[in-house]
């Protein structure tokens, strides 16, 4: 298999803090893995140094064959580097089409233009649209994000994500604050990405995990624990130990 995304030795330390401790990861192509380890244990801080929202102390990142640690953020995202984030992150004043219309503008790199043609626009809202339909959300295009049930918004963020046409996504507790009646819809959505598409989720319902994942890395006190298969993860005595045995998230 291809590898896509690798960390080689990625450390961050936050004075004296280790949160990210020499963390060896590869994502290959096609990859349905996730990233397990209780509160704390570093998880939302090994996306950010993958995104570039945060530099690493030391180590590498490798996007498709090539270090991108001198990269920006927007940068890594044309690449095909995409995130979304643990807290909604949406225009919740704008409605559903708005929004993923504006991902892909941003995509196509006409952010910054103050006035589009107005045939730029009608692509978007096209592109837009149709993504929506093809993934069962045609009839939430026009409502206002912030009328939408907060199940609905986090599907909408990760629609957005894939509005911009990633080769890696990575999705920080997409299913946090759902209601567990409307988590499969979230499980639906990620059964309907693109089969290439490296799939990295960060995600404390170990019902979600085991249900998505093929395979696990478990991350505790910023090291790697262990990467493994599902199967291999859940007999492990020390990962019962440090995280399955653990209080639950929330
Ligand atoms: N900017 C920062 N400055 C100092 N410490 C930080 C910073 N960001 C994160 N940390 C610390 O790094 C550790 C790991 O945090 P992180 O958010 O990556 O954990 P997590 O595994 O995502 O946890 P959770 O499951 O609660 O989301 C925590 O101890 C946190 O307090
Ligand atoms: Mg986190």
């Amino acid at each position: 298999m291809t590898v896509v995304l690798e960390t080689r030795a990625l450390r961050k330390d936050f004075g004296a803090l280790t949160v990210t401790n020499n963390v060896d990861f590869a994502l290959e192509q096609g990859a349905r893995h996730a990233l397990i380890g209780p509160n704390g244990a570093g998880k939302t801080t090994f996306i950010n140094l993958l995104m570039g929202n945060v530099a690493p102390s030391s180590g590498t990142v490798v996007l498709a064959g090539q270090e991108i640690d001198g990269l920006r953020t927007d940068q890594r995202i044309r690449r095909g580097l995409v995130r979304t984030f643990q807290i909604n992150q949406l225009l919740t004043g704008l409605t559903v089409l708005e929004n993923v219309q504006l991902a892909t503008i941003e995509r196509d790199g006409l952010g910054n233009r103050i006035l589009l043609a107005r045939q730029q626009q009608r692509r978007a809202a096209e592109e837009a649209y149709a993504l929506l339909t093809s993934l069962g959300l045609a009839d939430v295009a026009l409502s206002k994000v912030s009328d939408l049930p907060y199940g609905r918004q986090r599907l909408v963020e990760v629609v957005i994500a894939l509005a911009l046409k990633p080769k890696v996504l990575l999705l920080d507790e997409p299913a946090a604050g759902v209601p567990p009646a409307d988590s499969h819809r979230m499980l639906e959505l990620i059964a309907t990405m693109p089969t290439d598409l490296a799939v990295l989720i960060i995600e404390h319902d170990m019902e979600l995990v085991f249900r998505f994942a093929h395979r696990i890395t478990v991350l505790s006190q910023g090291a790697v624990l262990r990467h493994g298969t599902p199967k291999e993860i859940i007999e492990d005595p020390d990962v019962q130990a440090v995280y399955l045995g653990a209080p639950k998230h929330d």
